[in-house]
């Protein structure tokens, strides 16, 4: 897909019903998601554990818009191949994950896949300024990974602000991951970001049966980060 930096909402299938990921995915999908963001953790390098590659290759048919893979595991060189072939479209490591992240973004890119790289809270944005020719997305934590409903960790602001800059006129996208709500994404927004994940804000008060909660949430989140950017001002 053409790369631009309009507003994307990439709702987390972690704050989805586990028991019903297909028509999960579907409902979103329908009711306007922009891409899937799926988060693999491993119980070690994040103290949870979700989706091997079986099971996002069991999500793939259902995904017709984009489907993003975050990777909370270390070691992540291993099972680079496994979710590529299980279908990812982009696949995100985190810098914090070992110490050859450039090696592990040319083995991403060499799959053919999209490559993203991530930075928790507490990683200043230097651990990945001579990375960027080789990223197609950089992820922003706003919450310390492993768990969907934390809150929004404020600093996150600042950095994008600065990644923005350090971006220029590279293609590369800026996704925020953790405590996106309606009232932090114009935050992130305006900073510069295009990406906003959002689990609880996507999928609260709402279930397949009634999915156009899910609809009503995203089309909120977008309006308050197209507000923020001065696209419908
Ligand atoms: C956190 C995950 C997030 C999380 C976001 O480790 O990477 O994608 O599901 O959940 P919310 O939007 O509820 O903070
Ligand atoms: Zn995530």
């Amino acid at each position: 897909m053409p790369f631009d930096r309009s507003i994307k909402i990439a709702p987390s299938i972690l704050s989805a019903d586990f028991a019903d990921f297909g028509r999960e995915i579907r409902a979103i999908e329908d009711q306007g998601a922009d891409w899937v963001h799926v988060d693999v953790m491993d119980g070690h390098f994040v103290p949870n554990l979700t989706f091997g590659p079986p099971a996002v290759k069991a999500f793939r048919p259902h995904v017709t818009t984009f489907m993003d893979v975050h990777l909370m595991i270390a070691p992540v060189d291993p099972y680079i191949e496994a979710y590529a072939e299980a279908g990812a479209d982009l696949i995100t490591a985190h810098v914090e994950a070992g110490p050859h992240t450039h090696r592990t973004l040319q083995a991403i890119r060499a799959t053919g896949k999209k490559a993203g790289v991530s930075l928790n809270p507490g990683t200043p944005l230097e651990a990945i300024e001579h990375l960027l020719d080789l990223c197609d997305l950089v992820l922003i934590m706003t919450v310390n990974p492993g768990f969907g409903g934390q809150t929004f960790i404020r600093s996150g602001v600042e950095k994008t602000r600065r990644l923005r800059q350090m971006i220029g006129d590279r293609p590369i996208h800026i996704q925020i991951d953790g405590g996106v709500t309606g009232d932090t994404a114009p935050l992130v927004a305006e900073a510069g970001a295009d990406v906003l994940v959002a689990g609880s804000a996507v999928f609260k008060g709402g279930s397949v049966d009634r999915s156009e909660t899910y609809g009503r949430n995203i089309r909120a989140l977008r309006a308050a980060a197209e507000m923020a950017t001065g696209k419908m001002a």
